[in-house]
């Protein structure tokens, strides 16, 4: 029954039963529909594995295309069908209009933004190059920042949705020698600490998951200890898990939630102190 706008309170039937507000996408059903972006490198080919299954559609997107057919060959053999997409994040409009064009055709109920760059400054330069900087905002940030948005106009108009965005623990220190990529994931984690509160009411989740060191080719590069080092394959359970419980923030594994927390606590001058004997190093990329 339709209650004129105009009506008062007194005239309002209270004992008239309201339609129930329509059913939302909730929190821990399986997913049948995902978005992965980096889903030809560690994490991300880990995590469309593990989503793979019969009756799920997993949308896989990279740059290197035997990467990626590799992954989408490892889905359809659990039984899952898979659409490719090769692009470079770094061209942001181009990534918004694929991200129309593939949620259109296959409608998502859950995105996750995997895909991204690290970059340190090596022990031989002197700064960051301006160009790695640049990428590392594009790649890390700005995209997956403006396909959060992309993805939460649509997931509302069909009541939700799961976003999630991997972000790093870099992003809760202060890193003299990775301040791009720290930067980068910084930016993505107050964007998806914000982003949450503002989409919760349209039933779209979002997550942050901010890992320490994990066993990929990224973290392989690092010339130097790694310490608390996750395979992949425990990675993508605690992803998974969070998005499922609707978490809004996940740090992993445990002792990087410890670091931050010494970090809040020591005095600035003296954090500074020690993050500049910081002996960083890197391989170049191939
Ligand atoms: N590994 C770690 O220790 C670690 C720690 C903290 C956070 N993370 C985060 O976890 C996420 C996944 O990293 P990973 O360890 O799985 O690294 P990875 O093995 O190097 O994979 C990175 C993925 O991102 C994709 N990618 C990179 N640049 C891209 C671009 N410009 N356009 C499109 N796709 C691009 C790569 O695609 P192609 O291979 O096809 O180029 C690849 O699929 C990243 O966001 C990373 O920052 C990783």
């Amino acid at each position: 029954m339709d209650i004129p706008l105009n009506d008062t309170a007194a005239n309002v039937n209270r004992n008239v039963s309201r339609p129930p507000p329509p059913p939302r996408h909730a929190a821990g059903v399986t997913p049948a529909c995902v978005l992965i972006t980096g889903a030809s490198g560690g994490i991300g080919h880990e995590l469309a594995v593990r989503y793979a299954r019969p009756g799920c559609t997993l949308i896989l997107w990279g740059r290197d295309k035997s990467r990626l057919q590799a992954t989408a060959a490892a889905c359809e053999a659990r039984g899952a069908r898979t659409h490719l997409r090769a692009l470079d994040l770094s061209d942001g409009e181009a990534a918004i209009t694929a991200f129309r064009e593939d949620d259109t055709s296959t409608p998502f109920d859950t995105v996750i933004l995997c895909a991204g760059l690290s970059d340190m400054k090596r022990q031989a330069d002197r700064t960051e190059r301006a160009e790695d900087v640049l990428r590392l905002a594009l790649v890390n940030y700005a995209t997956p920042a403006a396909l959060t948005m992309a993805a939460a106009e649509r997931m509302q108009a069909r009541n939700g949705g799961a976003i999630c965005l991997i972000g790093s623990v870099a992003a809760f220190h202060d890193l003299p020698f990775a301040a791009g990529y720290g930067g980068s994931k910084a930016g993505l984690a107050r964007f998806a600490s914000s982003a949450r509160i503002a989409l919760a009411p349209l039933g779209v989740r979002v997550t942050l998951v901010a890992p320490g060191f994990v066993d990929t080719p990224m973290s392989q590069r690092i010339i130097g200890p790694r310490p608390f080092l996750v395979s992949p394959a425990r990675a993508a359970r605690h992803i998974m898990a969070a998005i499922a419980r609707n978490q809004g923030e996940c740090v992993f594994p445990w002792p990087f939630r410890v670091l931050r927390l010494i970090d809040r606590l020591t005095p600035r001058p003296l954090r500074d102190r020690i993050m500049a004997r910081i002996d960083a190093d890197q391989k170049p990329t191939a």
